[in-house]
């Protein structure tokens, strides 16, 4: 009972969050916006991400991944869907992007939404519901994802320049994300998507060879047997409970656990800790601050009108 007040009253709070973004006028987005073009369109992407799901559980971080990484480069246009063409090396082939996955799953809505409604429903707009339908799917909270983002035409490898890599301190990523217009506040609450999903080993060996003395030695040691038997690309779970999106990965950073630097950076400095801390003991406090972070990672730089157009296929430009 207490906990159906406390999440009824946290809806009540998105939804008034909804209400101050979309009064700004500055959002072409809406909830409703698929209303009567295409109204089966939010519910043919949960259905497809849940079958996904239901058949391998390791594909809700790539799901929610794919849309951080659309949205910094480029706004959220599914620019990263684009494959690379004779002459352009796209965003997906990106280092940045390497074990990014998912891209099936975006096609199989796609398809189903085209079927019904041609030349309608954006794959913008279908990235930005899947990566929420996969933080549900995982157990975090649900928010409302506003809709009529128009796909973009551009997607260049060197774009990805605006990703932030592994080894960034709370400085940089502070800077990085100010830029997008996130606080340090949204910048905590949205590293909490590493409750989900892997590393690769490139992304931390150089935590282990410099034996980096934030990170915990027990995890050092697990993570020194992992990458060495294996290569750049074996995989290490970023939070040990890796399939379930709970703050156990705020917890893990107070004990030295933070896989990437970037994880264990925010534990380390005053400007983050505080928010860290915070989340370690206060989940709902983060499922508000996460939901009301990914309802303005989803409107980055958002293209309206003639600024974008509904790709038929998610994999190239329509001409
Ligand atoms: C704060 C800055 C961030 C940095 C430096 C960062 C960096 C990384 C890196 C290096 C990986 C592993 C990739 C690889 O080894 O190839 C990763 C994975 C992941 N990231 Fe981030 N990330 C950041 C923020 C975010 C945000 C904001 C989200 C979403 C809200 C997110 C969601 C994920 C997920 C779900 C995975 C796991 C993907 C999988 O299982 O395949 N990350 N991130
Ligand atoms: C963070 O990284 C930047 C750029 O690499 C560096 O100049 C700065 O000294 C670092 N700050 C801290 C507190 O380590
Ligand atoms: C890692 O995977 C990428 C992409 O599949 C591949 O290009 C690269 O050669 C692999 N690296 C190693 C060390 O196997």
């Amino acid at each position: 009972m207490l906990n159906k007040m406390t999440s009824f009253k946290q809806m009540v709070l998105v939804f008034m969050l909804i209400e101050l973004y979309t009064s700004y006028g500055a959002l072409a987005l809406s909830m409703d916006y698929y209303r009567m073009s295409c109204p089966f369109a939010e519910m043919i992407v949960r259905m497809t991400v849940n079958q996904a799901l239901r058949r391998d559980q390791t594909l809700a971080g790539p799901l929610l991944r794919l849309h951080f990484h659309d949205c910094f480069v480029q706004g959220c246009d599914a620019s990263v869907l684009i494959d690379s063409t004779e002459g352009n090396i796209a965003e997906k082939d990106s280092p940045a992007n390497i074990i990014l996955r998912g891209y099936e799953v975006i096609d199989q809505a796609k398809q189903i939404i085209e079927n019904r409604c041609p030349g309608v429903v954006s794959c913008a707009d279908i990235v930005a519901i899947s990566a929420r339908d996969a933080v549900v799917w995982a157990g975090g909270p649900f928010y409302p994802v506003l809709q009529g983002r128009r796909d973009g035409s551009r997607s260049k490898i060197e774009d990805t320049i605006n990703l932030p890599p592994p080894n960034f301190n709370s400085t940089a990523l502070i800077s990085m994300f100010g830029r997008h217009g996130f606080t340090i506040q949204d910048l905590v609450a949205l590293s909490g998507g590493h409750t989900i999903g892997v590393a690769r080993c490139a992304s931390f060996k150089d935590r282990l060879s410099n034996s980096d003395s934030t990170m915990n030695t027990n995890l050092v040691r697990m993570a020194s047997m992992q990458c060495n038997a294996g290569d750049d690309n074996t995989t290490m779970n970023l939070d040990m409970t890796s399939t379930s999106f709970d703050n156990s990965y705020f917890r893990a950073l107070q004990r030295g656990y933070g896989l990437l630097t970037s994880d264990e950076t925010l534990f380390m400095d005053d400007q983050t800790r505080g928010f860290v801390d915070i989340y370690a003991m206060n989940q709902a406090r983060w499922f508000y601050d996460f939901q009301s972070a990914m309802l303005k990672m989803g409107s980055i730089d958002v293209k309206e009108g003639d600024d974008g157009n509904v790709r038929l296929n998610c994999h190239r430009l329509n001409y």
